[in-house]
């Protein structure tokens, strides 16, 4: 039997032409565009580029977008099935049982057919966010907000949750914060899905894979992880303790380290700057410069210690961002995947257009 590459590190499993990343110079590209170009498109555009393979024109981006704001509305029924749901721990546990009730709702939920995964696509993308935030509000015994209609999703996702709309810079960081998480090529969540998608199951199928996937904390679970160190470290006079402790007894620093990237996320920088933005309009600077002081005790500890330097990755200054936004811990990791269904999404056509079931091999020991 030939070697194992343990956590299947360095293997290339497969070809796409979703998106690229270069993790020696911090390059990350959807469709062949820079993130940090992206980063300033709304997130209908940006989901129209990953589900279609280019950049919409100015009409249909607008009828995609409508198309979208059509289908926010979730069925009632499912609210009141999950009414009891297990929220304040882990929403994402909600969101999973969310989508696969809403697979019994949806008519095409069996047909893969090209067709129907569009229809299926503009309907996931459109009402996750919605559920997200009913579910936030029904734990809490508030009123359910509807979609409004007028408000691009970020804008939207933020007042069904609070019920009141934001800033335009709160709206701005939402948008920001979906087209980030948005997809990001072989993940453990997105390998989760097209393995699912490789046998032939249906997009809800291939999705919930997606979704008990991105829930570790080595994954996507590490956002809900930096918020909680950061309640949890609270002062700038812990930092060094809780790092070396941690350090020293092999334990993960949340939100740190990346499998491909070596050197720093692109996507942490931008997710730094609009994090210190929101941090500057509200007049609390308290949790951006309690993570800035994390970030460079991280440094120098690595360094004095021979390591190779550990950079933030997509969840520390995100965890930062939601910290700012008065976004609850638990709801962390549903919102990163109302950010990374259409990447999951354009990754679940990708593997249908051609398909071949991904089975490796083990080694016998
Ligand atoms: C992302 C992650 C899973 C990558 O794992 P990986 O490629 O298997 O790398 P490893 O866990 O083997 O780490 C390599 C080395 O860096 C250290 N390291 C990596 N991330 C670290 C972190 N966040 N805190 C402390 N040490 C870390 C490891 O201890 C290991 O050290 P060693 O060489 O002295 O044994 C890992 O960095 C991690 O667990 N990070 C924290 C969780 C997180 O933020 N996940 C979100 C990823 S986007």
């Amino acid at each position: 039997m030939k070697h194992v590459n343990k956590g299947l590190e360095g293997v290339v499993a497969l070809d796409t032409q979703i998106s690229f990343i270069d993790g020696v110079q911090g390059i990350l590209k959807y469709r062949g565009i820079e993130i940090e170009k992206l980063a300033d498109m709304s997130y209908d555009a940006v989901s129209y580029l990953l589900i279609y393979g280019r950049m919409p024109a100015a009409e249909e981006l607008e009828e995609f977008s409508i198309k979208l704001r059509k289908e926010r509305n979730v069925n009632p029924h499912l609210l009141e099935m999950l009414k009891f749901c297990d929220f304040e721990n882990e929403s994402l546990d909600a969101l999973r049982t969310a989508i696969s009730v809403c697979a019994h709702f949806d008519e095409d939920s069996h047909d893969i057919s090209e067709q129907a995964n569009i229809r299926k696509t503009i309907r996931l993308i459109a009402r996750f966010p919605t559920m997200v935030a009913a579910f936030y509000r029904m734990a809490n015994g508030l009123e359910v907000i509807a979609p409004d209609p007028s408000l691009a999703h970020g804008a939207n996702f933020l007042y069904m949750l609070r019920g009141t709309r934001p800033t335009d810079l709160e709206a701005e960081a939402m948008e920001k914060d979906f087209i980030l998480s948005a997809e990001h090529e072989l993940n453990p969540s997105t390998f989760a899905l097209r393995i699912t998608a490789s046998t032939l199951s249906d997009m809800h199928s291939a999705i919930i894979s997606g979704l008990c996937t991105l829930k570790g904390p080595l994954h996507g679970g590490a956002r809900k992880g930096v918020m909680d160190m950061l309640d949890d470290i609270s002062s700038t006079s812990n930092i060094e303790v809780y790092v070396q402790q941690h350090l020293e007894h092999k334990q993960k620093i949340m939100g740190f380290g990346h499998r491909v990237y070596k050197t720093y996320d692109p996507r942490a920088r931008i997710y730094k700057d609009i994090a210190m933005r929101v941090a500057m309009e509200k007049g609390d600077n308290r949790w951006f410069d309690l993570a800035r002081e994390i970030e460079s005790v991280m440094y120098h500890e690595m360094v004095e210690n021979k390591h190779k330097p550990i950079y933030p990755n997509v969840d520390f200054y995100s965890g930062v961002l939601y910290k700012d936004l008065e976004i609850p811990p638990y709801l962390a990791t549903s919102i990163f995947a109302i950010g990374r269904i259409s990447g999951w999404i354009a990754h679940c056509l990708e593997q249908y257009a051609d398909n071949k079931v991904i089975r490796p091999r083990a080694h016998f020991v």
